[in-house]
């Protein structure tokens, strides 16, 4: 899958692009999916705003729920004061996850195949585990920002395993909230964990080290059908969309299965077997 420059490029800079790796056909029947979930979803208890500057929360039972469900989670801004949606619930989703991979078929077809099982391979995942999958949605207008970040801060192993496969499913550039990645950024230090006890999560600080500077930093500017690999020590982050075309990424985050799952992830499979990517 990989030839030996684009391995030699993955391993330097934490990242690799892959321009038209899903076609336009696969990509219309996962849009539709996604726009039919968010259509359809009604949420059982408040509707779960999803932010990434929350610094330390009591996790909602919808969140943790995810992890072997379907869920939808709201942007920010699409609320007014009483709480009421301020546009159509289609326009208002932030992200849809965690494991669409394995309960919904189309997600399934497209997460998996000998490509992502080669790919995965070149990548040095000896047993790739798919844990967790989510459409990120950031809809016109609103689409928050994700600020920096580290995968691997939410999906530890011992030793660091995982890697994630962002597929853009619409042009992503700087004006509708671009990837930014910190290029090599992987060899430095992990310097937060999402850490969950009981039922609580918490974002601790494991390294002061600081996050880059937008100056330091690269917009992984792609068109609809790339795939954007990285390390899950990739410090990343991406702006908030205030342009009028939506910037719909799906992830699917894969681990080693040959190495040790923290137990203090947030993320726990109990009742739904994890599968690779064949
Ligand atoms: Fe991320």
């Amino acid at each position: 899958m990989l030839n030996p420059k684009q391995s030699a490029r993955y391993h330097d800079q934490g990242f690799l692009v892959l321009p038209g790796f899903r076609d336009a056909a696969a990509r219309q029947a996962l849009r539709e999916r996604a726009v039919a979930i968010a259509a359809d979803f009604v949420a059982a208890g408040p509707a779960s705003v999803f932010t990434t500057r929350d610094q330390a929360r009591t996790a909602d039972t919808a969140f943790l729920d995810s992890a072997e469900g379907i869920h939808c989670f709201f942007e920010e801004e699409a609320f007014d004061e009483r709480g009421a949606l301020v546009r159509p619930q289609v326009d208002a989703i932030n992200k849809i996850g965690h494991a669409l991979h394995d309960l919904d078929p189309v997600f399934d077809r497209f997460s998996r195949g000998a490509d992502m099982a080669a790919l995965a391979a070149d990548l040095g995942l000896r047993a790739p585990q798919a844990w967790q999958s989510m459409v990120i949605w950031k809809p016109p207008g609103i689409g928050g920002e994700v600020g920096w970040h580290q995968d691997a801060a939410f999906l530890l192993t011992e030793p660091a395993s995982v890697v994630a496969f962002w597929f853009a499913l619409e042009d992503a550039d700087r004006n509708n909230g671009c990837l930014w990645v910190e290029p090599g950024g992987h060899r430095g230090p992990l310097r937060q964990r999402f850490v969950r006890r009981g039922n609580a999560v918490t974002l601790e600080t494991v390294d002061a080290t600081p996050w880059p500077s937008l100056g330091q930093a690269l917009p992984v500017e792609v068109e609809a059908g790339s795939l954007v690999v990285f390390d899950g020590r990739l410090p990343h982050y991406s702006g908030p969309n205030r342009s009028a075309r939506s910037r719909m990424a799906y992830t699917l985050h894969v681990t080693d299965g040959t190495t040790a799952w923290s137990a203090d992830n947030w993320l726990r499979r109990e009742r739904l077997p994890l599968r690779g990517l064949d």
